[in-house]
């Protein structure tokens, strides 16, 4: 190996961490060669983490058999998640701040939110749902700007056993009527207006369009942001604040299955449609807390910030869940970290004391561009812990924020996990671990990670190794099933390696035995931390009337990490203009979101295809990448010719 994994300096976690931390060195080892030798054992005592209205007498029932897998965890047991997020901690911090939320703007005044006054507002969202019709295993859907109604809708589903399913305010019309078509739900929750650095995004007039292309009887309970209100359809759309003014604060939390759903979360894969990744109660919400609790050395008292949204699973686990769970304070942000200027963040840690804060590597990499004066300005001694997520970090990147925005005192726990896995599954914890700068390090207790060669599925022993990572045994955090679809779910994640959980990713093992992620080894791209399929962008593209056939890859983007590439074939005889370029690109934001909008786009006269006319995506990638020295074997092309244009048309020179 001739990269960062092989001259990464090393830091290892100070004495005052190792000294203060929950986990030091000696006791991860020991837990972790616990977790592994007598998981049964383990999980029973860390399940004590949350409480249960009937304890469990099985911890774990785990298939991984293809045509039979099955994970179940807990599955006697009974408990409420909303119970254990408030309801349990009332007693002794009724009065301490759940949730700070910080505006957008910061001339608008954030909220304190305590556990009490967060159990009064779940309770009423939660009666609200319940007059709606919303009763245990119905879906609701949630299409909120991240303000504190958007925790409450999640809460409240849990409260009533009701399956949330968000749907990031960033998707459009049509990626929000897939998702309540696709599971059936029975209300969704919006709010008249988004605001987001400075501009709002009318999230009911995109919940109308949607309505549009689903069953007649879905209910719409609209929550007042900013006032901004167009339409209203009665019998079908309810103004969540009048029905809350008059609806009772007591709502007894249901008795829930430790295997029901909790929620589903939608997200792309690398063939299709976006799938509904289902999570349950019980080893969910044991799992999040655990993690959140350790990996982010969380102790009674600290401010903790998260800056994800809640409609990715990092919202879910470690805005929401886990730190409710712990009785923490998080803070919710509703802003983005540009607006008003590149100092926002930073502002935001000052203003409320932040002790540690979790953000994406793509906002990293934006900040780092805009200079060290926006950070220095602040003062950011309350920060103990810094965190990562979502996509590789590279070496630049840690160092500025490991030495401007930490400077050089706060561990980073780069976490790497995946919707699917709920939460954690490898991570450097802070008070036990070295840190190398772009590595995930260690696994989580009870993860044992396998590196495979890819082709053959054999296990790769030994350090200084790469290959295809998997997952040797089940967590309690682990998705259940795909929503309606559980032959997906086996096809996807077990059969490619029997026996395994295949994540999707590549991975090295260095010299050390640390471990490295080193991207998806499937048709999944990674832009600005948010997951995208690219049969996806694929198919938005073909549905449009002047495009013939379309293929998609990643390229390197300095922010953005992989900018999203397509190749258009053009229908015969339609002109390749630049305005057909913008009408394309407006098409595709559109059809799923901005966050699908394609960054370049290449007109292709032929794509380089097999003779029994399959897209040879590694040519195209290849390509995209500018590195098309390395094309490897087209011998295998129907027509070779196809390529040289490619390459001399190619978007991407350098
Ligand atoms: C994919 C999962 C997990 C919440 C956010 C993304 C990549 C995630 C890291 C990391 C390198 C990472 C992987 C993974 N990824 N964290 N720390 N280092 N890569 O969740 O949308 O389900 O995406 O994100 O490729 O498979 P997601």
């Amino acid at each position: 190996m001739s990269d960062a994994s092989t001259t990464a300096k090393t830091y290892p976690p100070s004495a005052d961490m190792a000294a203060k931390a929950h986990v030091n060195a000696a006791k991860y080892a020991e837990m972790y060669a616990r977790s592994l030798s007598d998981p049964e054992g383990f999980w029973r005592e860390h399940a004590g983490r949350v409480d249960w209205m009937t304890p469990f007498t099985k911890v774990k029932d785990v298939d991984y058999t293809l045509g039979q897998v099955s994970i179940k965890w807990f599955e006697d047991g009974t408990l409420n998640v909303s119970a254990n997020c408030i309801d349990r901690h009332l007693e002794t911090r009724g009065d301490q701040t759940a949730i700070i939320w910080e505006p957008d703007s910061p001339s608008d005044p954030a909220l304190h939110i305590t556990y009490r006054e967060l159990h009064t507002s779940v309770c009423k969202m939660a009666n609200v749902l319940k007059d709606l019709g919303v009763s245990k295993g119905d879906r609701v859907i949630i299409y909120m700007p991240m303000i504190p109604e958007a925790a409450y809708a999640m809460l409240a589903c849990a409260r009533i056993g009701a399956i949330h399913s968000i749907v990031f305010a960033g998707f459009s019309p049509d990626a929000l009527a897939a998702r309540v078509n696709g599971s059936n739900a029975k209300v969704v929750i919006t709010a008249d207006e988004a605001p987001r650095g400075g501009r709002n995004t009318p999230l009911k007039s995109n919940a109308d369009q949607a309505l549009l292309h689903t069953a007649d009887d879905v209910k719409l309970l609209v929550v007042k942001r900013t006032g901004g209100q167009t339409t209203w359809i009665d019998g079908r759309d309810f103004d969540y604040n009048a029905l809350a003014a008059e609806a009772s604060a007591d709502c007894v939390p249901e008795e829930m299955g430790a295997e029901d759903p909790l929620f589903v979360l939608y997200t792309s894969g690398s063939t299709g449609q976006p799938k509904g990744v289902v999570h349950t109660t019980g080893g969910y919400l044991v799992y999040a807390a655990m993690t959140h609790e350790i990996t982010f050395d969380y102790h009674d008292g600290d401010i903790y910030w998260c800056t994800a949204d809640v409609g990715w699973v990092t919202g879910h686990s470690y805005i929401v869940y886990g730190p409710l769970a712990n009785g923490a304070t998080t803070l919710m942000f509703e802003g983005v970290p540009t607006y008003p200027d590149a100092s926002r963040f930073w502002q935001v840690c000052e203003k409320h004391k932040v002790n540690q804060f979790y953000t994406a590597p793509t906002a990293i990499r934006a900040l780092m561009g805009q200079g060290n004066e926006f950070v220095e300005g602040c003062d950011l001694s309350a920060l103990r812990l810094l965190g990562t997520v979502g996509e590789p970090i590279n070496p630049e990147a840690w160092t500025w924020y490991n030495e401007v925005v930490g400077k050089g005192t706060c561990p980073i726990v780069d976490t790497w996990w995946q919707t699917e896995t709920g939460g954690h599954l490898m991570t450097p914890l802070p008070g036990a671990h070295s840190m190398k700068p772009g590595a995930a390090m260690k696994p989580f207790f009870g993860i044992k990670p396998v590196v495979l060669e890819p082709a053959s599925g054999a296990v790769i022993e030994g350090n200084d190794v790469e290959g295809v990572l998997c997952i040797a045994d089940s967590w309690p955090g682990q998705m259940r099933t795909v929503w309606g679809d559980h032959d997906r779910f086996e096809k996807t994640y077990f059969s490619d390696y029997a026996g395994y959980y295949f994540t999707g990713d590549g991975c090295k093992r260095d010299a050390d035995g640390d471990y490295w992620i080193t991207g998806r080894v499937d048709d999944v791209i990674n832009v600005s931390g948010h997951r995208m399929g690219t049969a996806e962008v694929e198919s938005a593209l073909v549905a449009h009337a002047k495009v013939a056939e379309a293929a998609v890859v990643g390229y390197p983007h300095d922010i953005k990490g992989q900018g999203i590439y397509c190749y258009v074939t053009l229908m015969n005889g339609e002109e390749p203009t630049e305005e057909l370029r913008k009408e394309l690109r407006t098409w595709v934001r559109t059809e799923i979101g901005p966050i699908a909008s394609p960054d370049l786009i290449q007109w292709a006269p032929g794509l380089p295809k097999t003779r029994s006319g399959k897209i040879m995506r590694r040519i195209l990638r290849k390509i995209a990448e500018d590195d098309f020295g390395a094309l490897g074997d087209t011998s295998t092309l129907a027509d070779p010719s196809v390529v040289d244009d490619l390459i001399e048309n190619r978007m991407n020179k350098s």
